[in-house]
């Protein structure tokens, strides 16, 4: 009988997750372990969803947004007698190990297998967000800040026809790095992020300064773990007004755009290097750890490198 490790994706879906879903089948599979796919994360675990996946099966994916395996987060983990149940499923299948591509939310869930039950678990992050604490990098940033930059652009042009100031709402959680990341790329002229907080009248400011200067249009990139663009426009309006006609602040907030769609090449290659690592370092006789990128090196570290 082969020996069996299992794979699933929890939590907010991110560009990427089909690849990385496939590396770490393709490298299973190569070092001679049959890989079960668990269908909508944790839940599926729970309910048994399980199915045989092969190198056929997740053939012509790695383009693909979204994840074939379906995601869900699942509220009954936060019992224990349900995450006995999913380490009950896992070893009537004969399952070695789980391979979670998850966030932060997923590995802590994942973690407490291997804290109650001592079953071997392995983490890959993913999150647009890329707020997974030990890797400075998670699968699905990159296309995520390249579809944000391409919509800021687009707004951008509005904003220099009509010379209106606007506020475009990025996503992030409690974090600022698409935020950031989109600001710089597209050059915005303010940059709010929750790590780094800037008073109302520092944007007002550099608004009426760079008026001053000649500039008529105005970008402003607002992470949605700083406020509701839809809050922040009428405030900024206001206070603006008491400079001079600068308009109405008109915002947009991108939303779940930067969600989906195909995985730029860096996600698609990151993500396979992430699986196939995963699976590598699993096979050379290490358990409960989550694959990092660090200095742009990938390399391994504990699981519960944030929640102990
Ligand atoms: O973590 C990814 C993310 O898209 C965040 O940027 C956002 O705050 C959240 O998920 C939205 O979650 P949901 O899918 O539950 O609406």
């Amino acid at each position: 009988m082969n020996k069996k490790i299992a794979v699933l994706t929890s939590g907010g879906d991110a560009p990427g997750l089909n690849a990385a879903i496939r590396a770490v089948v393709r490298a299973g599979n190569y070092y001679g372990y049959e890989v079960i796919g668990i269908k909508r994360g944790f839940k599926g675990l729970i309910e048994k969803e399980f199915e045989i996946l092969d190198a056929r099966k997740v053939s012509g994916f790695l383009n693909i947004g979204g994840t074939f395996l379906l995601t869900a987060r699942e509220k009954r983990f936060y019992y224990k007698e349900y995450r006995k149940k999913a380490v009950e499923n896992l070893k009537e299948k004969n399952i070695e190990a789980l391979f979670v591509i998850g966030g932060n939310g997923s590995f802590q869930a994942a973690n407490l297998l291997v804290k109650e039950f001592n079953f071997p678990v392995i983490g890959i992050p993913k999150t647009i967000d890329n707020d997974t604490y030990g890797t400075d990098y998670t699968i699905g940033f990159d296309t995520a800040v390249n579809t944000a930059v391409e919509a800021v652009e687009k707004i951008k042009d509005t904003s220099m026809s009509h010379e209106r100031v606007f506020i475009v709402e990025v996503m992030g959680r409690n974090s600022g790095f698409i935020a950031l990341s989109t600001g710089i790329a597209t050059g915005a002229d303010v940059i709010l992020i929750p790590e780094y907080p800037f008073p109302l009248h520092v944007i007002v400011d550099t608004i009426v300064s760079g008026r001053k200067r000649g500039k008529n249009f105005f970008i402003i990139v607002l992470a949605e773990g700083v406020a509701k663009a839809q809050e922040l426009a009428p405030i900024v309006e206001k206070e603006l007004s008491k400079y001079g006609n600068f308009g109405e602040v008109r915002y947009s907030v991108l939303g779940y755009i930067q969600r989906g769609g195909s995985p730029t090449a860096y996600d698609r290659i990151i993500a396979s290097k992430f699986g196939v690592f995963a699976v590598k370092h699993y096979i050379d006789g290490n358990i409960n750890f989550m694959v990092s990128l660090e200095n742009g090196k990938i390399m391994a570290k504990p699981l519960n490198i944030s929640f102990n």
